[in-house]
């Protein structure tokens, strides 16, 4: 039952079905068409010419009748009729039968006014149709005259010819026209079959390669041989969303990798410390000093590296609301750089700001965020005695903030991926951050509607480019 079902409910069944159906109606109507036509042509010709004929024999008999003549008439009768295939006959006003040229048999007929076309005759009517023969059984066509001369009815002469030979060559064409239709038929399926299964072949193979990727078989590859009609371009469209899907898959699993081993290290820190201090470590204050700086340290970069992750989390699925309000950006960047004011007297790097006046719409607590990314990472990657110099202008409808150091710079293979979640260029400077701030950057400033950017040259410094809309 099921088979049945998905059989006939194939898309191959129905185009194969629908094909069927319009080549057979299309064909039969065609067919029926040129056979009737014939049949017609055929029929109308023979009665035209039998009713020509006949009106001349018509007169020439009306001509012996009014002489009286009835050997002239049954002379006429003989010469012009032929056994079996044309049959002349003449009757008198009563309907009496005068002369034929078929005598043997018609002396069998009673009554002649019931033979088809006589009694129209005889009300001085022509008549002409196909019937049956008055005592064979084929097929006659008949045509009736009524004899008349100085409009006085004389009587009435009827003709008919056998259509047994034209019926016979009509069947040998009709069986012919029926075998070309069937034939055309048959060959019609077969291409009928070739289309329907060069159309369905490709969905059937897509739908089970989507099944393949609903059951997480990504980054597999339809094979496209020409990329012309649409469901090439499907397939073409299925290939790139299996490439995404896997590259999606492989993004998600480096970031549980990179996870846990972020949480790790900060967790069995802590744990090793703490079961050093157990074993005796507390007793020396200046070691149990270090040891529980060393606890503080770690907790807090775990408790920033979770804070950064449920942040990201949030961007990523877009349920952060932005508490958008009217802002202005030097303020922002005023408070951002106050953050990290003793931070750079430490390492002696001093600051140079100067922004226009520069009003957004935006959240101002996660704008803050992108600017202490920005200048967290500048900070870690300037020497001392530098500048870091932030500018804000405008640009046509666009607030542009540029921040830029002095510091080592970015390599070239590794500026298409700092924006990417945990990349960290230098791998060797263990602890400097797990490479979640520029993710976090680019997000907020994304989802804010603009954009950032970064240029950077090796030994010289990075500048690291805002773009956002103005208010006005
Ligand atoms: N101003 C800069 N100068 C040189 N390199 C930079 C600068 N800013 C970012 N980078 C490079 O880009 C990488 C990614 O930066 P990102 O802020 O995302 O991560 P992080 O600073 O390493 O860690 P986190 O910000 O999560 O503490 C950095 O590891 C660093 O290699
Ligand atoms: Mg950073």
């Amino acid at each position: 039952m099921n088979w049945l079902q998905i059989k006939w409910n194939s898309i191959h069944t129905k185009l194969l079905t629908t094909y069927l159906l319009l080549i057979t109606l299309a064909s039969s109507l065609m067919a029926g068409y040129i056979l009737w036509s014939f049949y017609d042509y055929f029929i109308e010709t023979r009665r035209v010419e039998m009713q020509n004929w006949s009106r001349a024999l018509t007169e020439s008999v009306a001509d012996a009748l009014e002489e009286n003549n009835r050997e002239r008439v049954q002379l006429l009768v003989q010469r012009y009729g032929a056994v079996e295939t044309i049959t002349i006959r003449v009757f008198n006003t009563k309907g009496q039968l005068e002369a034929t040229s078929n005598p043997k048999q018609d002396s069998k007929v009673k009554n002649w006014m019931e033979v088809p076309g006589v009694r129209v005759a005889l009300e001085k009517q022509e008549a002409h149709g196909v019937a049956k023969g008055v005592l064979s059984n084929d097929d006659r066509l008949f045509s009736a005259q009524p004899i008349v001369r100085k409009s006085k009815l004389l009587g009435a002469l009827r003709t008919s010819i056998s259509l047994q030979q034209f019926q016979r060559q009509f069947a040998i064409i009709k069986w012919t026209v029926l075998g070309t239709l069937g034939f055309t038929l048959i060959v019609c399926t077969l291409i009928s079959e070739r289309l329907a299964r060069n159309l369905s072949r490709p969905i059937q193979t897509m739908k089970n390669f989507a099944i393949r990727l609903g059951n997480g078989h990504f980054g597999e590859k339809l094979q496209i041989r020409k990329k012309s009609n649409e469901l090439d371009q499907l397939a073409l469209e299925l290939n790139r969303m299996s490439e995404r899907l896997a590259s999606l898959d492989q993004e998600r699993r480096a970031f549980l990798a990179n996870v846990s081993h972020e949480l790790r290290t900060p967790i069995s820190n802590v744990l090793v410390t703490v079961e050093a201090l157990r074993n005796g470590a507390a007793t020396d204050p200046t070691v149990s000093d270090r040891f529980f700086q060393n606890v503080e340290n770690e907790t807090k970069r775990l408790s920033r590296l979770i804070n950064d992750l449920l942040d990201l989390g949030r961007l990523e699925a877009g349920v952060t609301l932005l508490e958008k309000q009217s802002i202005l950006l030097s303020p922002l960047i005023a408070r951002a750089v106050r953050t990290v004011e003793t931070r750079m007297q430490k390492l002696q790097i001093s600051t140079q700001v100067n922004i226009a006046e520069l009003q957004i719409q935006g959240d101002s607590e996660r704008l803050l965020q992108v600017f202490l990314n920005l200048l967290d990472n500048a900070i870690k990657h300037s020497p001392p005695n530098s500048h870091i110099c932030i500018t804000g202008y405008r640009e046509g409808k666009q607030a542009v903030v540029k921040i830029s150091d002095q510091g080592e710079g970015i390599k070239d293979n590794d500026l298409p991926h700092i924006f990417e979640q945990f990349y960290t260029g230098d791998r060797s400077r263990k602890g400097q951050g797990v490479g979640l701030g520029l993710a976090i950057a680019k997000r907020i400033i994304e989802t804010h509607g603009g954009s950032i950017n970064v240029s950077s040259k090796v030994g010289t410094g990075s500048t690291f480019t805002i773009n956002l809309l103005l208010e006005k």
